[in-house]
């Protein structure tokens, strides 16, 4: 959960700094492209797990977004961002709207699910908040398949405040036999007064069989759709080429698994 990590707690406050805005324009623009081609057309996007909105300030010019997260600071650095988005607090495997969407997107935080019954309760949400006909979105980092030991390193950049922060990341897989993989984080956080602190926290991400993604969500009722131009490759690091977006150049850091909700 959200609440054991200090990167989204804490920390929160230099997530923008972590995993800056601009890193995600190219599979943004990859999902836009996506949400952009079906038919009938996307207008309302439910962003499940949407973190500091680092995705949704690229998508909330073309789309209306709502935003769901579990973790308030997270909430609260997205709010700063865009603050034209409706922004709720939820997690992602039981909230319930009351109402229904063009798509559900659930980006990167879908990573935080590392058991089947987890992830089959956040198949299970989308598919109660996609519209009949409409579609949802889903990008893990890995998969069973494509995951390969890493180690690499991000971040940079400085806020207006003299603030700067780095990290190193080695991501391996304790068990071959189990739904999870852990990426070890060593964070480096420059304040603005000058002092410096370094973090390390453990996270827990998991990384299912291709087949039991299909299988989930085709049991929650969804027809699973090839993504334009097949899945995408893995993060820079996993060994795996990026794969070309839908006709943009655009790519996806992780893999991409679609969901028709079938209009019936
Ligand atoms: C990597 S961050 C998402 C970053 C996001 N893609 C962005 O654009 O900034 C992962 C997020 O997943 C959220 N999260 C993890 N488990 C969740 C759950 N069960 N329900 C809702 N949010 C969850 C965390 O609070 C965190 O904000």
């Amino acid at each position: 959960m959200p609440g054991d990590y200090r990167l989204y707690t804490d920390l929160a406050d230099w997530w923008p700094l972590i995993s800056p805005p601009e890193e995600y324009t190219e599979e943004a623009a990859h999902l836009a492209a996506v949400f952009g081609s079906a038919v009938p057309p996307v207008r309302e996007v439910l962003d499940l797990g949407s973190g500091g909105g680092h995705v949704a300030a690229h998508l909330k010019g073309r789309f209306a977004l709502t935003l769901v997260d579990a973790s308030e600071e997270m909430l609260s650095v997205s709010r700063r961002l865009n603050p034209e988005c409706a922004h709720i607090r939820g997690d992602m495997r039981t909230i319930r709207l009351g109402r229904t969407f063009d798509a559900v997107l659930a980006h990167d935080a879908i990573d935080y699910m590392t058991g089947e019954d987890d992830l089959r309760q956040v198949i299970e949400t989308a598919f109660a908040h996609c519209r009949p006909g409409g579609l949802a979105a889903f990008v893990p980092d890995y998969t069973a398949e494509t995951f390969s030991p890493a180690s690499g390193s991000g971040g940079g950049g400085r806020d207006a405040a003299g603030r700067q922060a780095s990290f190193r990341e080695w991501t391996w897989d304790p068990d071959p036999g189990d739904d999870w993989i852990q990426s070890e984080y060593e964070f480096v956080l420059h304040a603005a007064d000058g002092t410096v602190q370094v973090v390390r926290e453990a996270h827990r991400l998991g990384a299912f069989r291709r087949s039991t993604w299909l299988r989930l969500l085709a049991d929650a009722g969804f027809d699973p759709q090839p993504g334009p131009g097949g899945e995408a490759a893995s993060r820079p690091g996993s060994g795996a080429a990026p794969g070309p977006g839908p006709g943009s150049g655009a790519r996806l850091r992780g893999h991409l698994f679609l969901g028709r909700r079938p209009s019936g």
